[in-house]
């Protein structure tokens, strides 16, 4: 584990709740990345946690292979997992996607089938399938849920491409 890694570890196992978290404030908005011409900054909206995510490298040329950093307290078991995204530009939602992440027979990454409560630190590639972002201002809301679609986490991000 190099020294970021671990830096980012101690941030995700310490960041949560720990700081007298009061309910009902937000949480704070973090950078996901920045350079590349594309800025992409999140908030945990799951009342009960916040969560570390970053992203490697910055571009608004995506890759097939992103590298990204991932890190949470599980609330919930994932022995199946599920990602919805909603994009939304000027208030109106313009893409609903919903994405397997982890399977019962096609676990994709190594964290599937955890228990509630373990802690998970996920850093190395996602797939996809590589676009352009086009230039502007948009809203994502991102949620993971398990079989029972309880929240594992929510998120909601800005991402800005100049
Ligand atoms: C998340 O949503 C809240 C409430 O709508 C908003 O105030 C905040 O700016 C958003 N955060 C990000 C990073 O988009
Ligand atoms: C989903 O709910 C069922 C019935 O309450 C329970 O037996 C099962 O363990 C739950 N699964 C997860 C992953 O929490
Ligand atoms: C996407 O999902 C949101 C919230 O679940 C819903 O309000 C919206 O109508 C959906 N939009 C599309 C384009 O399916």
């Amino acid at each position: 584990m190099n020294s970021v890694t671990a830096a980012f570890l101690v941030w995700t196992l310490i960041s949560p709740s720990s700081d007298g978290h009061v309910r009902g404030e937000a949480w704070p908005t973090h950078m996901a990345c920045s350079g590349g011409g594309l800025e992409v900054f999140y908030q945990s909206c799951d009342p009960l946690q916040d969560f570390g995510f970053s992203i490697d490298q910055c571009s608004k040329e995506v890759k097939p292979y992103l590298n990204i950093k991932f890190g949470i307290i599980l609330r919930e078991d994932i022995r199946k997992l599920f990602l919805d995204i909603v994009l939304i530009t000027k208030s109106s939602s313009v893409l609903n996607f919903s994405y397997p992440i982890c399977e019962e027979d096609l676990p994709k990454f190594s964290f599937c089938g955890r228990r509630k409560g373990e802690q998970i630190y996920y850093a190395g590639p996602i797939n996809n399938l590589g676009f352009d972002i086009p230039q502007g201002q948009y809203h994502v809301l991102l949620k993971l849920y398990n079989e029972n679609r309880s929240t594992v986490a929510c998120a909601n991000a800005t991402v800005i491409c100049s």
